[in-house]
């Protein structure tokens, strides 16, 4: 017979914290929101990690280069969609990971002969307004000076003229030689009171572009995740697969961490696939893997897979529907617990901490929150940041209010069927998600900072500094409906929500 589970699969709303002893110390300037996102020795200490426990799920309708840019300068990551081809997806990770390297390599250059409407061209097309003039036009080659927008004037200069005359020779330049720091750069930038310093090698030939721009937007980022180039940080999906291929690709493109992503990951599929990678390109990658929602799941991908970090999440995704089309998932609250409990024993008995994720289902700051306390290092939301201005789909207005269009990787729009294995086939055979609308919220770095200072206030009522510290001393309770109701407004009437008098 069938092993039953004596207990209810439980979601996040059944739940509530208790506050704990809040001392002088807990206030939200004291949190620090940094989490692993690396299998780490417990005697040594975190490696590569988060500086915000958010991340985004690796979707067509949420995670293009735009939202990666605006998640990785709040702290957070988003894990580009694999549901396209292995050319496609690199390159989007290649355009986070060129964003602001601090150092950029220069993509508007024309040579002397080019026109101002060759110019303006240009920039239309890069959206850059600064453009280099090199010997042949290209990047790498001899500078001869730089093209700003404030050089000619579109609606008055003769478009026809060449660019010679108009942009500010090398000679009257100030630029600075290969292999000078940033923080010089930006010291030559200031003192100079420069937008842009060239940077050439002893041959005069381009290398690289550093803005003025780009050092008021770090100050304006605190949080940002950035590598050791300072280059943003980008994560990207593989499936069980093309994930050779497809992760060689992406590890050249400069991907900082890979995640395995299947609607079911405890396969031997999985374990295969993690094992030969990590075969193939060792500790220097960071993989995860999912998803799952049992102990045994999680024990099997970290023995097994040897996986940096595991994805708790089946059936509870705001567009999913495979637990009514297969009968299979569970609560997320059950599924996050229990795998945090087994994590928490497998770092005990190996001395090896292994990160969990928690995806799916977190449709409020409440839900997160409540996720994180209960052990999650760091949670995975698809809706939330599908609803964003930085996601890659167009806004429609329907009635008066905008929307952004929304759809689950197993549904028709986006026919991920990697991540479905339905048969032998290479298609998908019935839809395990559906194709929907979202309101619009707005900016993506807007939302996140409300999002945040929430969960610094929550875990200063639990008495935390640390997403370790509300793991241990987190004190949840389940709840009646009775309290949930008592938890909203009640007896008070909300003059937005009376019906008008109609007599
Ligand atoms: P959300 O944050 O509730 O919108 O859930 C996003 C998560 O749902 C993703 O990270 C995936 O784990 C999962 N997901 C994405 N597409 C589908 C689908 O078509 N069916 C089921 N789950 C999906």
């Amino acid at each position: 017979m069938a092993i039953i589970i004596d207990d209810v699969s439980h979601t996040f709303h059944e739940f509530l914290l208790l506050p704990g002893l809040t001392k002088k110390e807990h206030v939200p300037g004291n949190v620090s929101l940094k989490t692993p996102i690396q299998r780490y020795k417990t005697a040594e200490g975190m490696k590569a990690a988060l500086n915000a426990p958010f991340v985004s799920a690796a979707m067509q309708a949420v995670s293009g280069p735009e939202l990666a840019i605006a998640l990785a300068r709040k702290g957070g990551i988003a894990f580009i969609f694999c549901s396209q081809s292995i050319e496609s997806q690199a390159k989007m990770v290649k355009e986070v990971k060129e964003h602001k390297a601090g150092f950029v390599e220069s993509d508007s250059n024309l040579p002397p002969t080019a026109t101002l409407q060759d110019a303006l061209n240009l920039r239309r097309k890069t959206g850059h307004s600064t453009i280099a003039i090199t010997e042949n036009g290209g990047r790498n080659t001899k500078l001869l000076g730089i093209l700003t927008s404030k050089d000619f004037w579109e609606y008055k200069d003769d478009l026809s003229q060449t660019v010679q005359g108009f942009f500010t020779p090398r000679e009257k330049l100030v630029m600075a030689e290969e292999g000078v720091s940033l923080q010089d750069a930006t010291n030559l930038l200031w003192k100079h009171k420069k937008e842009c310093l060239p940077i050439v090698d002893k041959q005069g030939n381009l290398k690289a572009l550093v803005f003025r721009k780009d050092y008021f937007d770090h100050h304006s980022y605190p949080d940002e995740l950035t590598d050791s180039r300072k280059r943003l940080f980008v994560g990207a999906a593989l499936n069980t697969y093309d994930y050779m291929e497809r992760a060689s690709a992406l590890v050249e493109a400069g991907v900082d961490v890979l995640c395995l992503d299947s609607s079911d990951g405890y396969t031997e599929w999985q374990a295969e696939a993690a094992k030969q990678l990590r075969k193939k390109f060792g500790s220097n990658i960071i993989l995860g893997g999912g998803n799952i929602v049992s102990a045994d799941a999680f024990r099997y991908l970290a023995t097994e897979g040897e996986v940096d970090f595991v994805k708790v999440g089946i059936g509870g995704g705001s567009i999913c529907i495979t637990r009514e089309q297969k009968g299979i998932g569970r609560g997320q609250a059950s599924a996050v617990m229990d795998v945090a409990r087994e994590r928490d024993k497998f770092a005990k008995e190996t001395g090896i901490y292994v990160p969990m994720c928690s995806d799916g289902g977190l449709n409020s700051d409440t839900q997160m929150i409540m996720a994180l306390a209960m052990g999650a290092d760091f949670v995975m939301m698809g809706k939330y940041f599908a609803m964003t201005e930085e996601s890659p789909t167009a806004k429609i207005s329907y009635r008066g209010r905008l929307y952004k269009p929304y759809w689950g990787e197993g549904s028709n729009r986006a026919r991920n069927w990697q991540r479905y294995k339905q048969s032998e086939a290479a298609h998908l055979i019935f839809e395990e998600g559906v194709d929907a609308y979202v309101p619009y919220s707005g900016p993506l770095t807007d939302k996140v900072d409300v999002s945040l200072v929430k969960l610094r206030s929550t875990m200063c009522n639990v008495g935390s500094l640390t997403l370790k510290e509300l793991h241990e001393k987190a004190r949840i309770t389940k709840v009646s409906e009775m309290t949930v109701v008592e938890g909203g407004t009640s007896t008070v009437e909300m003059l937005d929500r009376m019906q008008p008098n109609v007599d």
